[in-house]
């Protein structure tokens, strides 16, 4: 029997074997780099559970009541970075640039490994027990929010490797019952459309529309201004509204994903509801108990503004401010609101919120510092000098907005702001400054420098003698791997191109790595102001060390065209979007080809 059923066996054998070797050819072509750096990738897309898009409002937004993207040519913009070739880097120079940004990236591939082999499809690594720890909803927010930075660092294998990861992400398959709009945002979104932009994977922008459509369904609201809570299960049933306290970054820190999702697409729905934001920004600017400045509560319920008497540019408010002028140039100049809203906040902020400190070094350190302001909406304007690691993003927002709408005193400010900060970062132990302190302020008037009062310090500084000199207290020692510092520092360097400041960002990099490196990653710690450079860690590395730290510094040490700041620009998780171009047709509702897939 064997024998006679053997020769009908063989074809068959044959069959599977060619079918195997087909199979295999196929996966093997797949790892196969091809002509031109390119890699051929079957791009894995298998599209989340529930579709948003086809969800009924039950608010609806008509057509008629629809917004477009500014129509028109964009505008020549002046240019923000330095005319880099009219330097003459030495072959020193060139070499030392080299030798830190392969540090950089070496640190950067060091975190992505361990990552993929510890916490793969996780939100986040945890560096010391080397295990995956999910905090944004579970979609894997590391995998996301470092696809932009594997792409600039041309790290392309693992770029790919994860863009087949995240072409099956399901967005209906979440760890909570609700997940912030905010975050969602600038990290999952804005990740999607920058690594989009940078490579235009095509999966990329499947997943940025899925989840747009979903994001959407947070301004399904009665009054169509957005729940940041987003209740999955009430948004799909149209029963979010809006807070009547809600953070005011979480409601102006939109406006970038969503334009840049109305670029790219063509379709005005996700441009529409923000520009309602902008509106509401815009009405209420100047009647509040500082005008000029939004209070940093506001009520997305009832008349936008709430008896909120703090204003700051610290947390729950910062990137509010930082998107007006970022906004501006998105859209090629071509919608002057945001230019006023910005000059007119940024007066605000340098009339009442910036203060320079008493140091005994006065003449040397020409430094500045944002605070936050109490005001009763009189004349009673009370400045605390409190200094957040979060509102050392400030620098690079003033320089921007200062070479863009030309106003030097701003450039100028954005460079004492950012320097304050590094000098902030040398007043501590471990080289690196922590998440909140307080800094003795100059009473005098304007930002004009003061004597060093040796009586006043020993009165004010809660502990004189382990602070350094002009630190009054720490209030939060710890330091979380945040990106504020150096993404000035790296904007300054672009807009001045003093080479000074690449040495300033080498020390601080230095410092990090010193302070935070495990034997797998990086990891937050406990307290800046550890002797003798043992720290605490406390095993946690948020995505924004790849995503925002590392990519300035591995920026800073590049070639300044990389990711110049003419043809970007970044959110506040540091993610690129392509700037249109002046002349015509890059621009959306201007005559770029709507996508449709
Ligand atoms: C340094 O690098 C720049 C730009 O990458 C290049 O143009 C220049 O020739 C280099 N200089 C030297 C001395 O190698
Ligand atoms: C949801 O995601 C988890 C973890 O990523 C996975 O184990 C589970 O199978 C998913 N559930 C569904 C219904 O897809
Ligand atoms: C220094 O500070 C002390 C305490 O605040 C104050 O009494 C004194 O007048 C100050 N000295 C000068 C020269 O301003």
């Amino acid at each position: 029997m064997a024998i006679l059923k053997a020769p009908r066996r063989l074809p068959r054998l044959l069959v599977f074997v060619a079918v195997t070797c087909i199979i295999f050819t196929y996966f093997l072509l797949d790892r196969i780099p091809q002509r031109h750096g390119k890699w051929r990738t079957r791009t894995l897309y298998v599209p989340s559970s529930f579709d948003w898009a086809k969800r009924r409002q039950t608010h609806p937004l008509f057509e008629s009541d629809m917004t477009r993207l500014p129509e028109g040519p964009p505008h020549e913009l002046p240019r923000i970075q330095h005319d880099f070739s009219l330097d003459t880097p030495s072959k020193a120079h060139n070499q030392t640039q080299r030798r830190r940004r392969d540090a950089v990236r070496s640190t950067a591939q060091k975190c992505w490994a361990t990552y993929r082999e510890y916490a793969w499809g996780y939100d986040e690594l945890r560096p010391q027990t080397l295990s995956g720890l999910d905090t944004f909803s579970g979609w894997g927010a590391t995998l996301v929010d470092s696809l932009d930075t594997l792409w600039i660092m041309g790290l392309r294998t693992e770029f790919q490797e994860a863009v087949r990861m995240v072409g099956t992400i399901d967005w209906d398959n979440s760890t909570g019952v609700v997940c912030s709009l905010f975050e969602t945002n600038i990290r999952y979104l804005g990740g999607l459309l920058s690594a989009y932009d940078l490579s235009q994977e095509k999966t990329l922008i499947k997943k940025a529309v899925e989840l747009g459509n979903m994001l959407y369904a947070a301004f399904d609201t009665p009054n169509h201004m957005p729940a940041n809570a987003f209740h999955f299960e009430r948004a799909r049933r149209g029963l979010l509204v809006a807070d009547s306290r809600e953070q005011s970054a979480s409601v102006g820190t939109l406006s970038l994903e969503f334009t840049r999702l109305s670029q790219i697409t063509g379709d005005m729905k996700f441009y529409s509801v923000i520009d309602r934001i902008k509106s509401e920004l815009e009405r209420t600017q100047s009647g509040t108990k500082l005008p000029g400045m939004w209070p940093t509560f506001v009520d997305l319920r009832n008349g936008f503004l709430t008896p909120d008497s703090s204003f700051t540019l610290g947390a729950m408010a910062d990137s509010a401010y930082e998107y007006l002028s970022k906004m501006y140039v998105l859209l090629g100049g071509l919608d002057p609101t945001y230019k006023k809203m910005h000059t007119k906040a940024m007066e605000t902020v340098r009339n009442h919120l910036l203060f320079r400190p008493m140091l005994p070094d006065a003449d040397t350190a020409d430094i500045l510092f944002p605070g936050t302001v109490l005001s009763n909406g009189g004349k009673i304007i009370d400045l605390l000098p409190e200094v957040q690691h979060l509102g050392c993003f400030t620098g690079g927002m003033f320089a921007l907005g200062g070479k863009l709408f030309g106003i030097d005193e701003h450039v100028e400010i954005g460079e004492k702001l950012a320097r304050g900060c590094a000098w902030a970062y040398e007043a501590f132990p471990t080289g690196v400054m922590p998440e909140v302190s307080e800094i003795m302020p100059c009473k005098t008037p304007n930002l004009k420098p003061c004597e060093w009062n040796e009586t006043r310090w020993q009165e004010e500084s809660e502990d004189a003698e382990r602070f350094s000199k002009g630190i009054r207290a720490v209030r939060a020692p710890g330091y979380m791997l945040r990106p504020e510092a150096i993404e000035s520092i790296f904007i300054l360097y672009r807009i001045t191109g003093k080479e000074d400041l690449l040495d300033v960002a080498w020390r601080m990099f230095e410092s990090i790595q010193r302070a935070t490196e495990t034997k797998f990653a990086n990891s937050a710690i406990a307290d800046v102001q550890a002797d003798g450079g043992y720290t605490t860690k406390i095993d946690s590395m948020e995505s924004f060390w790849i995503a925002e730290t590392l990519k300035y510094f591995y920026l800073i040490f590049s070639d300044p065209e990389l990711i110049s700041l003419d043809e970007y620009v970044f959110n506040t998780e540091a993610h690129p979007f392509k700037r249109p171009k002046p002349g015509g047709d890059d621009m959306p509702g201007g005559g770029e080809k709507p996508m449709h897939d």
